[in-house]
């Protein structure tokens, strides 16, 4: 379970975070979603233990962020949008390094470097450097470190970004069994019919707060809107503003 109160983070006189407030129950997948700039990735970011919070509590399965960010560091996978990956390590090196860093047992992590190497497709990169690798190869690195410590919670900004439609389904497939042993998900997107079908409820950020909670069926009802992007661009105040910039592109091309 995460619970988050009150949460705000400034970086000096920015605020990109004003007082957000959310949970995730257990066996739960939360969408985060929001334009650029609106506050996610910091938010997941002091979800992860990466950086701390301004003001506010985080708490993940009772292990609060501020006083304990190695433990949670501990019990989540995080996932971050741009992957930090050693570019001179081939993927096997680097899965052993996590491993070691992480203290996990041989032969557990052998066993799930094997699983997630063979779910994601990627044997015959496995002597390359990380460094020459496709960026849809390397998001698969990025995820599949995230996991190799078998985290109770997983933090994933952007995740499915590069992923090829196979792939992207067995990320799925990874969560919705995630979901099913109880573990927690946060998951941030842009692409909302992704949020539509994989997120149980969904929140809605915008210029650092949470401006709509709820089922993407519930968001919907409430809007009024046929689609989750619908209901997205009516409660961050784009709808019109598109039509706007859609017509001014029209006639300037
Ligand atoms: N390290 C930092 N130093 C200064 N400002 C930052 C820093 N990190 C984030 N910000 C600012 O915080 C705000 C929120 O950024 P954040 O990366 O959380 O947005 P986001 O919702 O993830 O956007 P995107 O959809 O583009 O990924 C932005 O105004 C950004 O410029
Ligand atoms: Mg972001």
């Amino acid at each position: 379970m995460i619970r988050v109160e009150n949460l705000v983070r400034k970086f000096g006189p920015t605020v990109a975070v004003k007082g957000i407030t959310f949970t995730v129950k257990d066996g739960e997948i939360y969408g985060l979603l929001g334009p650029n700039g609106s506050g996610k990735s910091t938010t997941m970011k002091i979800l992860a233990g990466i950086i701390p919070p301004s003001e506010g509590e985080v708490t993940i399965n009772g292990i609060d962020v501020s006083k304990n960010p190695l433990g949670v560091k501990m019990i989540v996978g995080y996932v971050p949008e741009t992957p930090v990956l050693y570019e001179s390590l081939t993927p096997v090196e680097f899965f052993n390094f996590i491993g070691s860093v992480r203290g996990i047992p041989e032969e557990a992590l052998q066993e799930r470097v094997e699983t997630f190497i063979k779910a994601f497709g990627i044997e015959r990169y496995l002597g390359e450097m990380i460094g020459s690798l496709s960026f849809g190869t390397r998001q698969k690195i990025s995820l599949i470190s995230s996991m190799l410590h078998d985290p109770e919670v997983l933090i994933l900004d952007e995740a499915m970004n590069g992923l090829d439609p196979k792939s992207a389904r067995i990320l799925r497939e990874l969560l919705l069994q995630f979901r099913e042993e109880g573990r927690s998900v946060v998951f941030s997107t842009h692409v909302l019919a992704l949020a539509e079908t994989m997120c149980d409820r969904v929140g809605v950020i915008y210029n650092g707060e949470l401006i709509a909670e709820g089922t993407p069926e519930e968001l919907k009802e409430f809007a009024h809107e046929e689609s989750l992007e619908d209901v997205f661009l009516k409660l961050t105040e784009s709808q019109e503003e598109v039509v706007g910039i859609v017509q001014a592109l029209r006639e300037a091309l």
